[in-house]
């Protein structure tokens, strides 16, 4: 999961998506294409957000995307089209390009980009968590292991 500062959106939607699937199986994570907040914890909106809905995200470190990671994971979920391009410019083949989708695509939406919430108030994280649950209850009904298989 990659959005841009790995404090908002992306914690978000680690924290939903390992709520929905077998974490012994299923390796989830979450970075940022910049490396603003390298090392901090969540943004404490999403830290809240999150908390209401019964998911504990507090202990995430932020870290930046990296090449490694086009090895380490078989998908890669931007939250924005400015994401997928930062994180398609990094790509050197045709498999690590096929690894990389935007979030929203899996889901039905007149929108496909993850709103950023950072500039707004609180109803923008919470309008963010809805789309990200949404888009995240497909995903893990997708794959084989999920927690209610
Ligand atoms: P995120 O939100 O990409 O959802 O983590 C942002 C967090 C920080 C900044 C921008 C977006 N920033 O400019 O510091």
């Amino acid at each position: 999961m990659v959005c841009l500062g790995n404090i908002c959106r992306s914690p978000l939607a680690e924290g939903i998506l390992k709520s929905k699937v077998s974490t012994n199986t299923i390796l989830v994570d979450s970075a940022g294409t910049a490396g603003y907040h390298i090392g901090n914890s969540p943004d404490i909106r999403s830290i809240a957000v999150a908390k209401k809905y019964g998911i504990d995200i507090s202990k995430q470190v932020c870290r930046k995307f990296s090449k490694k990671d086009f090895s380490d994971f078989d998908i890669i979920y931007a939250m924005d089209k400015s994401n997928y391009t930062n994180i398609i410019a990094k790509t050197t083949n045709k498999e690590e390009l096929n690894k990389v989708k935007l979030l929203l695509n899996e889901i039905d939406l007149k929108i496909n980009e993850v709103p950023d919430p950072y500039y707004g108030g609180d109803q923008g994280f919470e309008d963010v968590y809805n789309l990200i649950d949404k888009a995240c209850t497909v995903i893990a009904n997708k794959l084989t292991i999920s927690k209610d298989q």
